[in-house]
């Protein structure tokens, strides 16, 4: 079934170091989402640390926290037909020696922290990091 959805899209330091957001909206673009909003922001570890707040107890939790506050990241909100699933299919699995050929982290990952990208993994997860991120509400 077929539902419009909204889901919270980020490019992490890594990706936006090495330049490639032009090329990830590109492909976003090129699935038939569209971008309603997007924020340029170093995170603060409060916000790094809600984000990632359900992996708490995981051994790569400081890592990870560490990892999303070292630099700028892109945050965006993107919407379209199944958005949340369409979204994960394009980014390809957390682990970038799964993913499938063509996704943006078989092409461009280099480990499972430097995974270039983050996507909502459902509906409640993106409500929440919409939430979080984009605290004023969307289309800013
Ligand atoms: P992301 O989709 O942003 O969600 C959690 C992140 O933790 C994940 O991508 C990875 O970048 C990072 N991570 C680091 N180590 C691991 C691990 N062993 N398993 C899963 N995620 C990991």
């Amino acid at each position: 079934m077929s539902e419009s959805q909204t889901t919270f899209i980020m490019v992490k330091p890594d990706g936006v170091k090495r330049e490639l957001v032009d090329e990830i909206i590109r492909r976003f673009e090129s699935i038939g989402l569209t971008l309603i909003s997007r924020r340029d922001i170093t995170p603060s570890l409060e916000l790094a640390e809600t984000h990632y707040g359900i992996h708490k107890e995981r051994p790569f939790f400081s890592e990870v926290v560490d990892f999303i506050t070292s630099g700028p990241v892109v945050a965006m909100a993107w919407m379209g037909e199944n958005a949340i699933s369409e979204a994960r299919k394009l980014i390809g699995a957390t682990n970038w020696e799964e993913a499938e050929p063509g996704t943006i982290r078989a092409d461009f990952a280099r480990s499972i922290e430097e995974n270039v990208i983050h996507g909502s993994d459902g509906e409640d997860t993106a409500a929440f990091e919409l939430e979080l991120w984009f605290p004023d509400g969307l289309e800013s």
